[in-house]
């Protein structure tokens, strides 16, 4: 299908957003955590969300035509939800992703006819994003939504993420807690709670191996979606309460558990999610509310070690 041919509203945007928050019970701990299922998403991840409002503000703003091709630097799942939507409106979409990205994800890329560019991971996300301004230079068909900066990001996640989680608690959050690729999720979110819930205290999750945030030198982890070597513009001076260091090994642990004892499917940073929540729970008490996001689903991670079992 073709941009000019494509319907303005495709029936899969039909299916993006207003997904379920649940509360998950740790009998163990005698805690409860909220968590909402980003992974039912259509193409399985919470990134579906942001890359429908980059592109339908490109097209509103005159930036998109018939024979633009977009280009983004992703951790993949960016990368996955653009394919997904320039599939259904018509546009070509090519995504700059580093060679240690899972390969389902480059498989889930072609499925839906998007060109993937390899980069060395070495230097993190700053290579990619550096890639794309290098093949923009070079061909004038790009587009560049660049999620990383572009503060849709953080304001789709305000006026949508955030305003979902309002109405499925009442308006009562104690904590929200998220890790960070872009930062867009994690700042939208608090400054959407926030305007509701002034006293809700929000909280970044950061691998435990490559704490940036905490002033930390990046070092290899197991979190795959989130802290690429790199503190992205939409995080430099957030208003956040604090940090929680979560390792590799225990956000692992924490998605097989959410998937042998909750039956939910779901990646690394959900698990690392959960455990900075249930962490957060823990100190904050029986009573508060503490609500987290998961990211995307499981299958996009067969061949990387939360499989290794
Ligand atoms: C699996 C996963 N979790 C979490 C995130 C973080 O989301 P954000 O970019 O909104 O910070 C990403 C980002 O791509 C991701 O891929």
């Amino acid at each position: 299908m073709s941009a000019s041919s494509a319907p303005a509203h495709p029936p899969v945007f039909d299916l993006i957003g207003h997904t379920p928050l649940m509360p998950l019970r740790f009998a163990a701990e005698g805690l409860t955590v909220w968590a909402k299922a980003e992974f039912l998403n259509p193409s399985g991840s919470i990134k579906d969300r942001l890359a429908r409002c980059l592109i339908e503000d490109a097209e509103a703003r005159g930036l998109l035509r018939p024979d633009s091709i977009i280009l983004e630097c992703s951790s993949g799942n960016t990368g996955i939800s653009l394919a997904m939507v320039g599939a259904a409106k018509g546009y070509q979409v090519h995504i700059a992703m580093s060679d240690t990205a899972s390969i389902e994800r480059r498989h889930l890329m072609h499925q839906l006819g998007a060109e993937v560019h390899l980069f060395k991971a070495t230097k993190g996300y700053a290579t990619g994003i550096n890639l794309t301004l290098e093949l923009a230079a070079r061909e004038p068909r790009y587009f560049l939504p660049r999620q990383f900066e572009n503060p849709i990001n953080a304001r789709d996640h305000e006026e949508g993420t955030a305003v979902e989680i309002l109405e499925q608690t009442g308006g009562r959050v104690d904590a929200f807690v998220a890790g960070y690729g872009t930062g867009g999720t994690l700042v939208g979110c608090g400054r959407g709670l926030r305007r509701q819930c002034p006293n809700v205290r929000v909280f970044a999750m950061e691998p435990a191996e490559a704490a940036m945030l905490s002033g930390e030198c990046p070092c290899c982890h197991l979190i795959e979606g989130i802290a690429g070597g790199y503190v992205p513009p939409l995080l430099v001076g957030a208003n956040l309460d604090g940090i929680v260091k979560i390792a590799s090994g225990e956000a692992v642990s924490m998605a097989r558990r959410l998937s042998r004892e909750f039956g939910l499917l779901v990646g690394t940073s959900s698990g690392g999610n959960v455990a900075a929540a249930l962490r957060l729970a823990r100190e904050l008490g029986p009573d508060a509310r503490v609500v987290t996001v998961l990211c995307d689903r499981a299958e996009r991670y067969y061949s990387t070690p939360l499989f290794d079992h």
